[in-house]
């Protein structure tokens, strides 16, 4: 029978004969299961060793032990030079090229409509004015009725409205046509001086075409105290045009109508595109309508708990997508939805 110090040459020397023929990572880890694995074949070997005389499993341990180092040694260095070279293939083929630049990770941005309100909001706050919110789904009372539009007036064909709730004998609920619902729920939880902007979504049953669209932002104004007057109007509205526009641009009122004020009136500015000479833009007339605006109505007043004897007030409500259309040249309202991202990265 071959003794174990020659079967443990023999495997030896047959591991290091296979060693050469391993080609790549895969080949070498299956002639590590082969001879070091713990079914390998040295492991098989040296399990024999128990059943040896002390003096022979002496000697015979020793020389398993350094057959062990040694193909674990030649593993190793088998293992590394792979690395080295797959590292190198890679490198050759272009996988990794350390001179390329970094990518950069793409970043949101804001809205053009979100840095429109910003901008609004923070241009009243600096004039004194507060910033609230209120809800979209609206009572009609709030809507409507407070606001000196009754049931049955004929005013109310102004806004196309939305309906959450049908019941014509139940109080109703709807999508609100204005953010003006706030004037009444303000000046009932606080008293005067007031003086707030709203921003918020409005929502309208309506035709969609390049300056309309049914949903879209607007930002109320409210100020009421003792003895303010229209000139306490036009004088704010005029320094805001100016602040969000810049000196050039032309500011004009002229007289309009909204049940909840008395007198109303409209604020335009000059048309973006033709300057005023007129164009299918502003419908021929060379101004773009922004707000509407006037002094708080005494029923408006009266409805909430005021005596019109003593406060007076003015109410405004403008378009944000109007204003930004104006200020950034943009023709169509309906780009702001529309999603498209070439037209979003320019803001
Ligand atoms: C109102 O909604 C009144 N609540 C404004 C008001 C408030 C008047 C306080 C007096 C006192 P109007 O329907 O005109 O008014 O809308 C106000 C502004 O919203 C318009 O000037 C315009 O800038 C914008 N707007 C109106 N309809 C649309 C629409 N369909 N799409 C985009 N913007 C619109």
């Amino acid at each position: 029978m071959v003794s174990l110090s020659t079967q443990l040459e023999g495997i030896q020397e047959q591991a290091q004969r296979d060693l050469g023929e391993v080609k790549d990572t895969r080949e070498l880890e299956s002639w590590r299961v082969t001879y070091l694995g713990r079914r390998g074949k040295l492991t098989l070997l040296l399990r024999k060793l128990s059943a040896l005389a002390l003096e022979e499993r002496r000697a015979i341990g020793s020389q398993a032990n350094r057959a062990k180092e040694t193909l674990e040694k030649l593993l190793a260095e088998r293992q590394q030079s792979f690395k080295s070279s797959e590292a190198a293939r890679r490198m050759a083929e272009g996988h990794i090229d350390v001179t390329l630049p970094g990518r950069a990770s793409a970043l949101g941005r804001l809205h053009p409509i979100t840095l429109m309100l910003r901008d609004i909001c923070s241009t009243f706050a600096s004039m004194g004015f507060d910033i609230v919110e209120g809800p979209e789904v609206e009572w009609e009372r709030y809507n409507f009725d407070l606001l000196n539009i009754p049931r049955d007036h004929p005013a109310r064909d102004m806004w196309d409205t939305l309906w959450v709730d049908g019941d014509e004998n139940a109080s109703r609920r709807l999508l609100r046509t204005h953010t003006s619902p706030m004037q009444a729920r303000i000046m009932q939880g606080q008293s005067p001086p007031i003086r707030v902007v709203v921003p918020g979504k409005v929502f309208r049953y309506e035709a969609i075409d390049a300056t309309h669209e049914s949903q879209f932002y607007q930002v109320e104004g409210l100020a009421v105290d003792e003895g303010i007057t229209f000139a306490d109007l036009k004088g704010t509205l005029y320094e805001f045009a100016r602040r969000i526009f810049g000196e050039e641009r032309q500011v004009r009122f002229n007289c309009s109508y909204f049940p909840f004020v008395e007198p109303g009136a409209e604020m335009s500015i000059d048309c973006f595109v033709c300057k005023g000479g007129g164009c299918n833009i502003c419908k021929e007339t060379g101004w773009i309508e922004i707000m509407g605006a006037g002094m708080v109505h005494p029923r408006v007043l009266e409805g909430v708990g005021y005596d019109p004897s003593v406060y007076t007030g003015f109410a405004f409500g403008l378009g944000p997508e109007r204003i930004a259309m104006l200020k950034y040249g943009i023709d169509d309202i309906r780009h702001f939805l529309a999603n498209d991202v070439r037209f979003l990265r320019q803001f």
